[in-house]
């Protein structure tokens, strides 16, 4: 297939277009760079040591759609493009309905105009907000408690009512539970833009010594060891899902929603353990009051991909953190290799010892 990848330079969608490459699809990028670099896509490259289309812009902007859509005969779009920072988009909430709303509905009025019916949506584990019981699975009510996983809703509810206008709609929506991890190569990984939210981005900022410690929110949850447990996911397991999804879909019209989650929880401690023996050294943090809207608990149930998509996690949370860690410590490298580079004859002497 010929897949249109929205947000393809970002963290889930680099790592899915090197998957879908791998599968023998070809692989065009749209992404305006709000939230990423161009050098992720030459990453991609050699990774997949195979060539991808990159187009900068934004997927509000309707021209630029229609150009792309009368250039290249596209089977599906694997559409991740979205901002994703819950404190944010409290802050701001009019630029996540803008950007992932408007912007998700822009994208399927060109799709639909060009009879391009087929998409894989990124949607996510905040979807459920509160879930009552444990697993999660996809039959639990939805009731995000944020703008953010209100905007995620609301690009699964534009699906379904697409689909139910016009049958011949091929819609995959997957919901990610806690992604975290890197390629394997070290290439491609997250790289966050100012201070990381979430838990794994900053614990690696804390290994590398960009930042002080951890605070770990909250040690009085009813769990085990008193912190939140969330399900980790590799992110090149969350990749393949999409291949499979996209595989899914070729056998008929239909909407589908499945989880993407390993079905294993693990408390914030047990990720910090994890890491520490990843990057072999101790990594200070100290225990903070309770961040607002967490939930103590949060692991999915896998079932519903297992059976429709013949998919599961294979990677486990020291393999996670291995991965994690090898990117980050390389691109710590690269980034510093790049600014000495431009800072004389100390550059030069950084960039032999790379
Ligand atoms: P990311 O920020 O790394 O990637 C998103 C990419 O989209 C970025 O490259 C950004 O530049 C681009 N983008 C944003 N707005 C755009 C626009 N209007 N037009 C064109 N490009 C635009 O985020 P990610 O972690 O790779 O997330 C990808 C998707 O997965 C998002 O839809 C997110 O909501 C969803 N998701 C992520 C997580 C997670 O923890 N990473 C969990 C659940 C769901
Ligand atoms: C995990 C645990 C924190 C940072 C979020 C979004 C969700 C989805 C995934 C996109 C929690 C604790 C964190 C820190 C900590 N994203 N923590 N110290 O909250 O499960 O989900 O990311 O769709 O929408 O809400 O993940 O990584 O932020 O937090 O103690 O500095 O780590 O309190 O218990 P979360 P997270």
């Amino acid at each position: 297939m010929n897949v249109l990848v929205t947000g393809g330079a970002g963290y889930v969608g680099s790592h899915v277009a090197v998957e879908l490459l791998a599968a023998g699809h070809d692989v065009t990028v749209l992404d305006d760079l709000s939230n990423s670099r161009p050098e992720t896509l030459a990453a991609v490259r050699r990774v997949a040591h195979r060539e991808i289309g990159f187009r900068e812009g934004d997927i509000r902007d309707g021209a630029l759609l229609d150009a792309l859509f009368e250039d290249a005969e596209f089977h599906a779009v694997a559409h991740f493009a979205a901002r994703k920072a819950v404190a944010e988009s409290v802050a701001d909430p009019l630029r996540y309905y803008d950007n992932n709303v408007l912007g998700t509905a822009r994208l399927l009025e060109r799709m639909a105009h060009h009879g391009v019916k087929t998409i894989v949506f990124s949607s996510s584990a905040t979807v459920y907000g509160e879930p009552r019981t444990m697993p999660i699975t996809e039959d639990c009510p939805t009731a995000p408690v944020n703008p953010y996983g209100r905007s995620k809703l609301m690009g699964e509810q534009m699906l379904q009512d697409v689909r139910a206008a016009d049958p011949e709609w091929r819609v995959s929506i997957l919901r990610y539970f806690n992604p975290i991890g890197a390629h394997p190569s070290g290439e491609l990984g997250e790289c966050p833009v100012g201070a990381p939210e979430n838990l794994v981005p900053f614990i690696a900022q804390v290994a590398t010594g960009k930042r002080e410690r951890l605070e770990v929110f909250g040690n009085d949850y009813p769990t085990p060891d008193g912190t939140c447990i969330r399900d980790y996911i590799h992110v090149v397991d969350l990749a393949r899902a999409h291949v499979k999804a996209l595989d899914f879909l070729a056998a008929g019209p239909r909407l589908a929603v499945h989880n993407l989650g390993t079905g294993r929880g693990y408390s914030v401690l047990e990720v910090v353990r994890a890491f520490e023996q990843a990057c072999g050294r101790s990594l200070p943090r100290r225990f903070a009051p309770r961040r607002p809207g967490d939930i103590p608990v949060s692991y999915a149930s896998p079932a519903r991909a297992k059976a429709d998509l013949d998919w599961a996690a294979r990677h486990d949370l020291p393999r996670m953190c291995e991965d994690h860690w090898r990117w980050q410590s390389r691109d710590g490298r690269r980034r510093a290799a790049r600014s000495s580079a431009t800072t004389g004859g100390y550059g030069a002497r950084r960039l032999k010892e790379v």
